[in-house]
């Protein structure tokens, strides 16, 4: 069973192609990178899968099934998860409750009130804090579960983030430029951490990034945008030595 199947994804805004007859697949335990210039259809691509944006022609499949007509709400359900390019924390919640949020959603909200106060609620949600304590010490951040989101740094933000996409097991997990603004070494970390969980959870991911060099060590496969284009699709190496890529990505 395929995890991800886009085909011929078409997206327009009016007369803009921001997303024009992509076509790839997703697979369990692999990291797919994302690269290309601003503008290039990245972030469309990933809203396009989560059900975000429409596609004026294409199909996507998800573990075989049609999910281009469902609504994003029914995408996630499904185990597709996401984080976004502009961060979305809870600041006056902490390290901790944040990631909970996110299992929260895993429970139908009609039963969330009459469940509230019985004993199951409460088993329900001491796994849930086990869980979410687990994955925040995978990514090196445990020490901070109790702090307000607000007071974490850049970098903690985002590893918040991620546990809390990652706390439901999704089978396919989007990252829009999840080390974006960290300093360097924080950045090669963060790779480090997303290609250890790949491994370790065995789930899929589509990792945007602007730079090259991020990617070259975290990817199986770079697949390269420009003007909503796949202009390139290979191997790390591959992908460094591209003519295409080096011409219109890195402007050489
Ligand atoms: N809601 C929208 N309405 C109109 N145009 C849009 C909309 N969203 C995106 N676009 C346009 O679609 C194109 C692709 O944008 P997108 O955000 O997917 O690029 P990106 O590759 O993620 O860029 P960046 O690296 O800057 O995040 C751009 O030209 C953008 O201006
Ligand atoms: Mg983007």
């Amino acid at each position: 069973m395929a995890l991800l199947t886009v085909t011929n994804a078409t997206v327009q805004f009016g007369g803009l192609i921001a997303v024009n007859q992509v076509s790839f697949g997703a697979e369990p335990g692999k990291v797919r990178a994302l690269i290309g210039p601003n503008g290039a259809g990245k972030t469309t691509l990933f809203k396009a899968i989560a059900g975000e944006e429409q596609l004026a022609s294409g199909t996507i499949h998800f573990q075989d099934q049609a999910i281009h007509t469902l609504t994003p709400h029914e995408i996630s359900a499904r185990g597709i998860r996401r984080t976004f390019q502009t961060g979305g924390l809870f600041g006056e919640l902490t390290a901790l409750e944040n990631v909970l949020t996110g299992l929260h959603t895993q429970i139908p909200s009609s039963f969330g009130g009459l469940l509230a106060n019985t004993r199951s609620a409460k088993a329900v949600e001491k796994a849930a804090t086990k869980k979410a304590l687990k994955l925040l010490d995978l990514m090196g951040i445990a020490h901070v579960a109790e702090q307000w989101a607000r007071d974490l740094s850049g970098g903690q933000k985002r590893m918040v983030e991620i546990v809390r996409a990652l706390a439901t097991d999704p089978p396919l997990l989007l990252l829009d430029e999840p080390a974006v603004g960290l300093a360097p070494p924080v950045r090669l970390e963060l790779m480090n951490i997303i290609r250890r969980l790949v491994d370790e959870e065995n789930i899929g991911v589509i990792l945007i990034e602007h730079a090259i060099e991020f990617v070259m060590t975290v990817s199986d496969t770079i697949m390269v945008l420009n003007n909503g284009e796949v202009i390139a699709e290979g191997a790390p190496e591959e992908i460094r030595q591209n003519k295409d890529v080096l011409e219109a990505y890195l402007g050489r």
